[in-house]
């Protein structure tokens, strides 16, 4: 597993891991890993025969008042973490200098999303996406690679990616992977450890709430509202759980669904707070045929 640190490095290696014929993926994460990033490293491998793995914590992507500074940062564990796992030929872990060499202020063109980020996360998180699509962008442009892989944990994040190579012609194929979760049914994050011992075992509602939808969708309830009023009953049942949307949405559009028709794919999907720590939950369904 080789560590490298800067663009042009990165670029030459994998210019090479090409001439040499081989298919290349990325997967790119912040650190902090746990075993919901590990499993996008398998996936990784399991379709590719070089697999780089990026940690960069992108300030771009921060608002003013999010946790860019406490956001925590052992490169040492993560390698040994990757190094167990094994199948790892790079690390990219780039200085914040060598993704944005002039300065963030300086930087003067970016990926936009229009529309796709007025739901969900990105009506809470202005920018967020714009920052998340352009470093992934950079993170493309670095390290080469024929597969991107991701999370369906940040399914916001995921769809907007895959939309970002589909409407910009990227030749990158953007694969998403299920999230990986606690044996309570709560989805690894990196925020898991900001939870107290309390919050922790309330966090298992978010889970709960979005399972609550899959299975009202998949036994036939056609009503949206109908749906989202049994996810919101399942946070509720969270007292210190302060609820930011729990909604039904078109995944592509990401609008709320007004009515449901078979073969639709909709993701319910919630944000939470526990005191500071926000934390969010989701599931993709398919909408069965009417009985
Ligand atoms: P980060 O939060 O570190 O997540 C890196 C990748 O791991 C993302 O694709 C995310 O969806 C995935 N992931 C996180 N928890 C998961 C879980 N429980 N199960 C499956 N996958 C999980 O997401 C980011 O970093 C950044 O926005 C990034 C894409 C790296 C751009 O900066």
């Amino acid at each position: 597993m080789e560590l490298i640190r800067t663009v042009d490095g990165m670029q030459a290696h994998a210019d090479e891991a090409r001439r040499a014929g081989e298919t290349l993926a990325l997967v790119p994460t912040m650190g902090a890993l746990h075993d919901g990033h590990l499993a996008l490293v398998r996936a990784a491998r399991q379709r590719a025969d070089h697999v780089t793995v990026s940690i960069f914590v992108n300030p771009t992507q921060f608002a003013p008042d999010e946790d860019f500074d406490e956001y925590p940062r052992h490169l040492e564990q993560d390698m040994a973490a990757l190094d167990t796992v094994g199948g790892v030929d790079v690390v990219f872990a780039p200085p914040v200098e060598e993704m944005y060499p002039d300065g963030q202020q300086a930087q003067r063109v970016w990926v936009d999303v229009e529309e796709l980020d007025q739901h969900l996360c990105g009506r809470y998180r202005p920018g967020h996406f714009r920052g998340v699509l352009t470093v992934v962008m950079k993170l493309f442009q670095a390290c080469k690679p024929h597969l991107g892989v991701f999370g369906k944990k940040d399914a916001q994040q995921y769809l907007l990616l895959r939309r970002m190579a589909h409407d910009l012609a990227m030749d990158v194929e953007v694969v998403g992977v299920p999230t990986v979760r606690e044996t309570d049914g709560l989805a690894q994050s990196s925020r898991n450890r900001y939870l107290t011992p309390d919050e922790r075992a309330q966090a298992v509602v978010l889970s709960r709430a979005v399972q609550a939808a899959r299975k009202r969708i998949l036994g036939g309830e056609q009503r949206p509202t109908a749906i989202v009023e049994a996810v919101r009953h399942e946070l509720a049942q969270a007292p210190d759980a302060k609820v930011q949307y729990a909604e039904l949405v078109d995944t592509t559009t990401l609008a709320p669904v007004s009515e449901l028709e078979a073969g639709q794919e909709v993701l319910a999907a919630v944000a939470v707070y526990f005191g500071d720590t926000r934390l969010i939950d989701n599931a993709f369904v398919q909408v069965p045929a009417a009985p």
